[in-house]
């Protein structure tokens, strides 16, 4: 199977779980965008949900699909996030951002009841690390805040270029006006000290890294579809 194919049937399985009457997280990147698909087609049959949108881009699929939507102002508490992932490590841990919009997903995921991870079986790493970790920086006081990155990696002994994201040659801006520096030390043995360091400088805005956020990752793959729950 095709890996648009593979990304449908993790989306597809997702939607089983979604009830009338849930409010829902709206994850982005292409499996959550083939999910938004689904889902509008359920909508367009009766099913009544209240979507949050984890990005500008998912914001503006919903509504071309008429996906009701609403805000985490208006609905602070959801009862589901749906959304892809970057890389599937142990005990769900993620890699998310590699589209640019980790500060929202991990807001929404946060105000969530339950995470469930949608991807091809080709997410699923042992771990952590060969997918550039996306860090969302404020732009004030840039090349400080790579510096301090820099410090806390070698602290960690954590080797690897960090990026700032371009697009067209022009520094990518996220949906909050930041940057995004991309990571790539390979691997990471500790993903909790390193999620702890990055939370404490200042000018990183969130980071890529979800640990104990997802509950349940769906993940299909040639051989069919592989639920997997998270041991928290
Ligand atoms: C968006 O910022 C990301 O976190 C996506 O969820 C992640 O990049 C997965 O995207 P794909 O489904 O396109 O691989």
């Amino acid at each position: 199977m095709d890996a648009r194919t593979l990304k449908i049937e993790a989306a597809r399985a997702a939607l089983e779980h979604v009830e009338d009457g849930m409010k829902l997280g709206i994850g982005s990147g292409s499996t959550a965008e083939e999910f938004v698909r689904l889902l509008a087609e359920k909508v367009a049959g009766g099913l009544r949900i209240a979507g949050v949108p984890t990005s500008e881009r998912t914001a503006g699929l919903c509504k071309e699909l008429s996906v009701p939507l609403s805000t985490l102002d208006d609905m602070p508490e959801l009862d589901l996030a749906i959304d892809g992932a970057d890389e599937i490590g142990p005990d769900l841990a993620l890699i998310k951002g590699g589209g640019g919009a980790l500060l929202r997903e991990k807001i929404v995921a946060a105000a969530s009841a339950r995470m469930i991870v949608i991807a091809d079986d080709t997410k699923l790493v042992e771990e952590l690390g060969k997918f550039p970790l996306p860090i969302e920086v404020n732009r004030f006081g840039l090349h400080a805040t790579m510096g301090a990155v820099e410090k806390l990696a070698s602290r960690l002994g954590l080797s690897g270029p960090l990026a700032i994201r371009k697009t067209n040659g022009e520094p990518f801006v996220t949906d909050g006006g930041h940057l995004i520096i991309d990571a790539s030390f390979g691997r990471i043995p500790d993903t909790r000290a390193l999620s702890d360091g990055l939370n404490s400088i200042p000018g990183v805005v969130e980071h890529g890294l979800f640990i104990g956020m997802a509950d349940t990752a769906i993940v299909a793959g040639d051989d069919g579809i592989r639920t997997l729950q998270a041991t928290r």
